[in-house]
């Protein structure tokens, strides 16, 4: 995930992903050009939910702990 590539290559993002992927914030909010978001498996429910409490929530948000 993108969570995943944040954390392996300790990129200082303060605050990014504090539920470490168990989708209990959205402080991993991306956003993707639609394109990008296009070629994306479907959100799952859970991330649908979470996703309307993200900040600046767009048409193309998602939460990189999701996204592979
Ligand atoms: Fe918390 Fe993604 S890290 S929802």
């Amino acid at each position: 995930t993108i969570l995943d590539v944040v954390i392996d290559n300790q990129l200082d993002f303060e605050s990014y992903g504090v539920c470490e992927g168990t989708v209990a914030c959205s402080t991993c909010h991306v956003i993707f050009n639609q394109e990008v978001y296009d070629t994306l498996e479907e959100p799952l429910m859970d991330e649908m939910d979470m996703l309307d409490l993200a900040c600046g929530l767009t048409e193309t948000s998602r939460l990189g702990c999701q996204v592979h």
